[in-house]
């Protein structure tokens, strides 16, 4: 949803500024722009589609400045466009804006500033940003302080979320900050300083940082940094030392982000066991909150919600312990019924997600106890939680969530563990069967035995996927990879259901992929495949189950472990299916169109 990028200090800024939107990119790419100061007058370049378009365009300007902003977009108020895109300014060219977030009542700060007979160039929310500015500091001497100030001042007004980097013509090695509910990081150099909205991007500089709070504003100078809270008073403000690594963030031998984050999958899936052990992280949920809840509640998005469903599933069989199940966007709309005996899990890979947030809002105002499992130290989604079970899978860059998948899933196995451990009950794995199924993940590649299987399905109009019980939740996400970046129009059902309305669906050569690990599950799953087998369709199985081969058109033999387990080793060849059609048919798997990696607006 938009990143952001600043850089100020004793080097040429531009390449900088360009080099982070690099990292940011999975952030939106829909349009690419950035602004320097260049001894107190504000450039500003700007290209429709991919970073890509921008770099060749400003590729041989010789612009001397030491001050950059930059901006990479993913589009929510007017079309993708040059004019549209970020940075944004005011007529006078006094500043220079770039923004993450959105301001929801741009229409009437709009109407507000027209009746000041200001004109507005674009379709965006953020272009209110520069006019209110104008208006704050017009016919003013620009000072640092009376820029605090009008930031303050315009802040005041905005309804939404945002984080704002902003260039002022007459501060030339200044860039002033604000941030409310989108990221914000500083990056602390010598005799340079930095910001962006995603630590990748501040990598290959420094690895001392200063996470933004909601409601700060302040400003980096080369030697200097200054916030201030909403009341105007100067914060005191913390270095976090990251410890990623540069190439943690960098292709490698790879083509794509995808291919590497799913091969990673492994390894994220053994790293999170093994934290979660080395810290005792389960043991130190309070007691009292697993025993005495009346209620579990999970609450996420899109692959994370996927991965939420196997642990419902799992908690409600073997612990059982009720719980509910909803996407984030539809949560928070239904009133629902939690209160202090509530525990309340969270799940989000960039611990960023708005649509989780707001929900993690409401049930703190119930007094619930909200549990965030997520994959980004420093997110907003753990500084707003009581309790964080942190995946390790390393920061995820492709568009598809993959490596972040196997690992939501272990650390919500292990979760399941500590309430089974609680109840008395008794589950069929533990954890040194999930460090088995990472191992077996390592060993084994399915591009050979899918190749046919891509090729039959890359100009086919949709592929279905079908599964019972936790099967039903892997063909959930199975669907929701190979449409995200093959846009194939692809659709899961649960087995049983095809008989109510969507058998109508299947003709003569339709494909249809099952999923079938469940050994409770194999006759029922065989009746679902005779029927859309009589009805003419091209039947795939996902199975360790090799007896089941001879009913179906093509089969990929899946490794076997325990049953519960089972969505882990599916995990690779689903999300293999989805990267080698995306390739086939020459789309970006990285960059999928229309979508972006951290969906911070609701
Ligand atoms: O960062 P989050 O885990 O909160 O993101 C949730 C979804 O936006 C995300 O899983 C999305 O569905 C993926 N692009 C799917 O591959």
């Amino acid at each position: 949803m938009c990143g952001i990028a600043g850089y100020v200090g004793n080097k040429l800024s531009m390449p900088i500024v360009l080099n982070a939107l690099s990292s940011l990119e999975y952030r939106g790419y829909d349009s690419a722009g950035i602004a320097v100061n260049e001894f107190g007058k504000i450039i500003i370049e700007k290209s429709e589609g991919k970073l890509g378009n921008l770099k060749s365009k400003v590729n041989n300007k010789l612009i001397s400045s030491s001050c950059a902003i930059g901006h990479t977009r993913w589009a929510t108020h007017g079309e993708p466009n040059k004019t549209n895109a970020h940075p944004h300014k005011d007529f006078g060219y006094n500043f220079a804006v770039v923004h993450n977030g959105i301001i929801e009542n741009y229409n009437a700060l709009k109407r507000k500033l027209k009746k000041e007979n200001i004109k507005f160039y674009s379709d965006t929310d953020t272009e209110v940003i520069p006019h209110l500015l104008y208006l704050e500091t017009k016919n003013k001497k620009i000072t640092t302080n009376l820029m605090i100030n009008a930031l303050h001042n315009v802040v005041k007004q905005i309804k939404g979320s945002y984080a704002l980097a902003i260039l002022v013509k007459d501060l030339p090695d200044y860039i002033f900050i604000a941030k409310k509910q989108s990221p914000l990081i500083i990056g602390l150099g010598k005799n340079e300083n930095f910001i962006a909205s995603d630590v990748s991007a501040l990598l290959s500089h420094t690895n001392n940082t200063i996470y933004l709070n909601d409601d700060e504003i302040g400003f980096i100078t080369p030697n200097e940094i200054k916030i201030f809270n909403a009341h105007l008073k100067e914060v005191k403000f913390s270095v976090t030392k990251l410890t990623l690594q540069p190439e943690q963030v960098m292709l490698g031998n790879y083509k794509h982000f995808m291919e590497k984050e799913i091969d990673e999958g492994s390894k994220s899936i053994y790293e999170t066991v093994k934290e979660l052990q080395r810290n005792r992280t389960l043991h130190k949920i309070p007691v009292s909150v697993i025993k005495n809840c009346s209620s579990i509640h999970i609450t996420a998005c899109g692959t994370a919600l996927n991965a939420g469903m196997i642990a419902k599933y799992i908690l409600e069989r073997d612990c059982r312990v009720p719980v509910f199940l909803d996407c984030a966007s539809e949560f928070r709309y239904k009133n629902p019924i939690i209160n202090e005996n509530s525990l309340c899990i969270f799940i989000s890979q960039s611990g960023e997600t708005a649509d989780t947030l707001a929900c993690m809002e409401l049930c703190k105002s119930k007094n619930a106890f909200c549990l965030a499992i997520t994959n980004v130290v420093g997110s907003r989604i753990t500084r707003l939680a009581d309790f964080c079970i942190f995946t390790v899978a390393g920061p995820e860059i492709a568009v598809a969530s993959t490596k972040a998948y196997v690992a939501q899933i272990t650390a919500l196995f292990c979760f399941v563990k500590a309430v089974a451990r609680l109840n008395k009950k008794t589950l069929d794995y533990n954890e040194k069967d999930i460090i088995e199924v990472s191992k077996m993940l390592a060993e084994h590649d399915y591009k050979k035995e899918l190749n046919d299987l891509v090729k039959k399905i890359k100009n086919k109009e949709s592929v279905y996927f079908i599964g019972r019980g936790i099967d039903y939740f892997v063909a959930l996400e199975a669907a929701l990879k190979l449409k995200e970046i093959s846009y194939i129009h692809c659709e899961a059902m649960a087995a049983g259901e095809l008989k109510h309305g969507s058998l109508a669906l299947i003709t003569n050569n339709t494909v249809v992929i099952v999923i079938l690990t469940q050994p409770d599950l194999i006759d029922k799953t065989l009746n679902a495949i005779y029927e859309i087998k009589s009805r003419g369709a091209f039947v795939v199985l996902f199975s360790q189950f090799k007896d089941c081969a001879k009913y179906v058109d093509y089969f990929v033999e899946l490794k076997n472990t325990k049953a519960s387990l089972m969505p882990l080793i599916a995990s690779k060849p689903i999300q293999q299916l989805a990267y080698f059609t995306a390739i086939e048919k020459g789309n970006d798997p990285d960059k999928p169109r229309n979508l972006a990696k951290s969906v911070t607006v609701e």
